[in-house]
């Protein structure tokens, strides 16, 4: 009995132990494992997203990006206002704008630390990402500026200096388009003409049937050039022009350029990051700009200027035109610090991967989405207005132009330029007027174009709304000649 009684509680004790030891097993698994496995795993992923804060590649999954998100991405837009103008000003997210205001907060809770310590790596980090974009060979040939009108004075500059320092000679030329942008055409006319250059304006004709049409005026205009024994210096060509609007044929044109024996290749790609591919090593300029404010859903302002190594030989000095401590470091280093200022906008570029690779097929599936979009959208309103594409849909990345009915009497720049507030008030819709002269003894061309952008936020009820507006003017009569009558008419009876 005794002995029985013994051997039961010793029995009874070893289940107690055994059950005490299960239990820590089943604490141990259940709160320290993941512990030890998690905590050094979230530690390494916390360091690394830090670091690169971007997925490097687009999304392969079937969570990309909603209608309704990118409804909500543009929410600040105005409501009832049909944007068909992206290719002016651009547009920045609801997520883009939140980093940039995390990032001047960033700035004003340490501003001396952020600017002195911070900044600089953190621009390193934008230039990185771009020069991967755009497949330069090193990230020092990335600078990361402001605006094109930065980048063409960058350019420019340096050809004033070769004329001073007598590199070039009185008459040495730049060759351009006709439709080469405004402000661009002035940089060349303070920096190069001032200096003593000319300048080889080459027609930009319009309407266009295809690329051959520019390339043949193109290597026309060289051609006899060489044959009067003018120097041609540097050729400034747009990726995607402006109005009109056509995407050119650039390394065909760089590719001419070279074989001609022009020193120097400056493109103007505003247009061209987010609405065409771009590749440094194809295309083969020294130069190259785009900005990143219009496509590429940057805040304002930021843009880059690339420029090619082999090209920055070491006589060519370039250098930012705003002078600051950093001159003389290299441009990439002027650009970085061109004094005090909020340098915010630069800093975005990782929350721009981190938007554009929730579409599906990142930046490049946005490219097609926006081409196809324009494209079906500008047929559509030919077809209603029974007018014609300025260009065939292959010239045209995401903006194009559609010949208004004649009947708006659009006859000159002026017309265009009083019409487009007029859509814009009177039907809210935001799009962009060319007139477009007709060629010499030409009658009865299209001398009106409506320019439409379409970007990820345009639904299909914007460009009703234009054909709309556009029908609306046709039936009330309205002339532009008319308007101006009117608007004269009103200044005289008012006495101004
Ligand atoms: C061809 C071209 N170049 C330059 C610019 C603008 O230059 P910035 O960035 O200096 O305003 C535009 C703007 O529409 C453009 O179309």
């Amino acid at each position: 009995m005794t002995g029985n009684a013994g051997s039961s509680t010793q029995e009874n004790h070893f289940r107690q132990r055994l059950r005490v030891m299960a239990e820590k097993i089943v604490i141990f698994c259940r709160y320290y494992v993941p512990l030890i496995v998690l905590l050094p795993y979230r530690t390494l992923q916390f360091f690394y997203q830090i670091k690169t804060q971007v997925p490097i590649e687009p999304k392969h999954s079937s969570s990309f990006i909603t209608d309704s998100e990118i409804q909500s991405e543009f929410a600040h837009h105005a409501p009832g206002v049909a944007m068909m103008n992206n290719g002016s000003f651009g547009c920045c997210p609801a997520s883009v704008i939140s980093a940039l205001h995390q990032w001047q907060l960033k700035m004003f809770r340490q501003p001396s630390h952020f600017l002195l310590n911070e900044l600089k790596n953190r621009i390193l980090e934008s230039r990185t990402i771009i020069k991967d974009h755009i497949n330069a060979e090193d990230v020092d040939e990335v600078s990361i500026v402001d605006n094109i009108s930065t980048a063409a004075a960058i350019v420019l500059q340096q050809t004033a200096w070769a004329f001073a320092e007598g590199k070039f000679n009185k008459g040495d030329a730049v060759i351009m388009f006709s439709c080469t942008y405004g402000a661009v055409k002035n940089s060349i006319e303070a920096y190069f003409s001032r200096a003593g250059g000319s300048v080889i304006e080459v027609p930009f004709n319009f309407p266009l049937n295809s690329n051959e049409e520019i390339i043949s005026e193109f290597r026309k205009a060289l051609e006899r050039e060489k044959g009067n024994g003018r120097r041609v210096r540097l050729a400034v060509i747009d990726h995607v022009t402006c109005v009109p609007t056509v995407v050119m044929p650039v390394k065909q044109l760089v590719k001419i350029c070279r074989d001609e024996g022009v020193e120097q290749v400056f493109i103007d790609a505003a247009h061209a990051v987010g609405s065409v591919d771009v590749d440094m090593q194809e295309i083969g300029a020294d130069f190259y700009a785009s900005t990143l404010y219009k496509w590429f859903f940057c805040p304002p302002v930021v843009s880059f200027l690339y420029c090619r190594k082999s090209a920055t030989h070491s006589d060519l000095e370039l250098h930012h035109p705003i002078v600051s401590h950093r001159y003389g470091k290299g441009l990439a280093e002027e650009s970085f610090w061109v004094g005090t200022r909020d340098y915010s906008p630069y800093l975005v570029l990782p929350s721009v991967m981190e938007f554009v690779n929730r579409f599906e097929g990142g930046l490049k599936g946005i490219i097609k989405r926006n081409h196809d979009a324009v494209v079906e959208m500008g047929k559509m309103l030919a077809e209603a207005w029974g007018t014609n594409l300025g260009c065939p849909p292959d010239m045209c990345a995401s903006m194009i132009m559609v010949g208004l009915p004649a009947c708006l009497g659009i006859s000159s720049d002026d017309d265009a330029t009083k019409l487009r507030p007029h859509l814009c008030d009177k039907f809210g819709v935001e799009v962009r007027i060319h007139y477009q002269a007709p060629k010499d003894g030409e009658v009865g061309s299209t001398t009106g174009y409506v320019r439409i952008c379409h970007q990820i936020y345009n639904k299909v009820d914007d460009y009703y709304k234009l054909r709309d507006a556009v029908n609306q003017l046709v039936r009330d009569g309205f002339t532009c000649a008319l308007e101006v009558c009117i608007c004269s008419a009103f200044i005289q009876f008012i006495g101004l």
